[in-house]
């Protein structure tokens, strides 16, 4: 397994920079005849290309999916599957403080500078961009296809977004989500958080937030315990995303102040199905799913690049100084990471579903 690579039965190779030629993905271990449409895999990309919303930054991501490989008269060959989006609009004098070695805080340019000896493509980020999303976004589409049989769904949507928190949504609501401008479907907090994004855009400033991801109709025994349990699959695929910071599955972190009397989910058996009262563990007991929805909440960092002025330094000429960025920044990239996180829980179900003989790979 090389370092760009993740998962086991169904493996993706994450490729590109962002403002190089291309951005894309090569996919091992699609089950030969899975319908692959590229008008799908475009609809999934045009729900992550930022848009006109106050979130989102105005440069241009117009992504549209060429498949190189592994396709053949519209269904999987069983080959390698190598898909790319052409990168366009990117703006690379927005970029020449990088090329001049003043670094961004908060971003990855200090420590990608010294691993790679001043040798990484600086411009957008270059492979810490979050371009490089485009192929995770390309196979969670062709994911959320190969489970088709198991009729599993996926759903992510805006918890929150600075100190704006939408209650709990149930599954249902929670589909209407591409309604939303915030991907939070809810008209009460879609105001809301576009009312907090909007200050903090005045003030050349960024936010953060938080993503909830659940699921429907997944069987019992999906995961491979132990090191390749459901939970951490999930958790390594989520922190994949740039501005990542944290992962909660179930009650996650408020559990640790639960009593087991209150946390443990009563099992009971409803029209001759077994399930639970409750689902503080989110679907998740032993690293394998235990039938009922399982749910994630992902909390990202607010972006580092921000128009404030920063004190930061100059890493090829040793000096200190205050850097002012320009071009185009997300406010907040949580609407944005909706498709990203949802493509990302449909690959980690899809290879645990081939690895675990859910569905043959062959
Ligand atoms: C959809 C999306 C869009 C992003 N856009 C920006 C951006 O415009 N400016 C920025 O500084 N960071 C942006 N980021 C975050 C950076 O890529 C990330 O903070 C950086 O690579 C450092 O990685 P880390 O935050 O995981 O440590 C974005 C992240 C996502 C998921």
């Amino acid at each position: 397994m090389s370092d760009n690579s993740f998962g086991r039965s169904l493996v993706m190779v994450s490729f590109g920079e962002s403002h190089g030629e291309v951005v894309g993905v090569l996919i091992e271990g699609i089950p030969p005849g899975t319908v692959i449409e590229e008008k799908r895999i475009n609809e999934w990309l045009s729900r992550r290309k930022p848009n006109a919303s106050v979130a989102s930054t105005k440069r241009k991501e117009e992504d549209t999916v060429e498949i190189l490989s592994g396709v053949y008269r519209g269904k999987a060959t069983g080959a390698p599957l190598v898909a790319i989006v052409r990168n366009k609009g990117s703006v690379d004098e927005f970029y020449e403080f990088a090329e001049q070695g003043w670094v961004r805080p908060g971003h990855a340019d200090y420590p990608a500078y010294v691993k790679y000896k001043g040798f990484n493509d600086p411009r957008g980020g270059g492979r810490f961009s979050a371009r490089i999303t485009v192929g995770f976004v390309i196979a969670g589409a062709i994911a959320e296809k190969i489970l088709e049989p198991l009729n599993i769904e996926v759903v992510g949507y805006t918890k929150s977004v600075g100190s704006v928190e939408c209650p709990d949504l149930e599954l249902e609501t929670a589909k209407k989500r591409y309604n939303y401008e915030t991907r939070c479907p809810s008209p009460d907090y879609d105001s809301l958080i576009k009312e907090e994004m909007l200050k903090a855009k005045k003030d050349g400033d960024s936010l953060g937030g938080k993503i909830r991801i659940m699921t429907g109709n997944l069987p019992v025994g999906l995961g491979q315990p132990v090191f390749s349990s459901i939970d951490s699959e999930l958790a390594k695929a989520y922190f994949s995303i740039p501005a990542v910071k944290g992962v909660e599955i179930g009650a996650g972190f408020s559990a640790s102040k639960l009593r087991g009397s209150q946390n443990n989910d009563p099992y009971v058996i409803k029209n001759g199905v077994i399930t639970t009262l409750t689902n503080n563990a989110g679907g998740v007991l032993g690293g394998m799913t235990n039938g009922q929805p399982l749910i994630a909440t992902i909390a990202f960092k607010p972006v580092s690049s921000i128009y404030k002025p920063q004190r930061t330094v100059n890493v090829k000429e040793m000096k200190e100084g205050i850097l002012q960025l320009k071009g185009f920044h997300d406010v907040c990239v949580v609407p944005r990471a909706v498709p990203i996180a949802e493509a990302l829980t449909y690959f980690v179900l899809a290879d645990m579903a081939i690895r675990g003989g859910f569905i043959s790979e062959r």
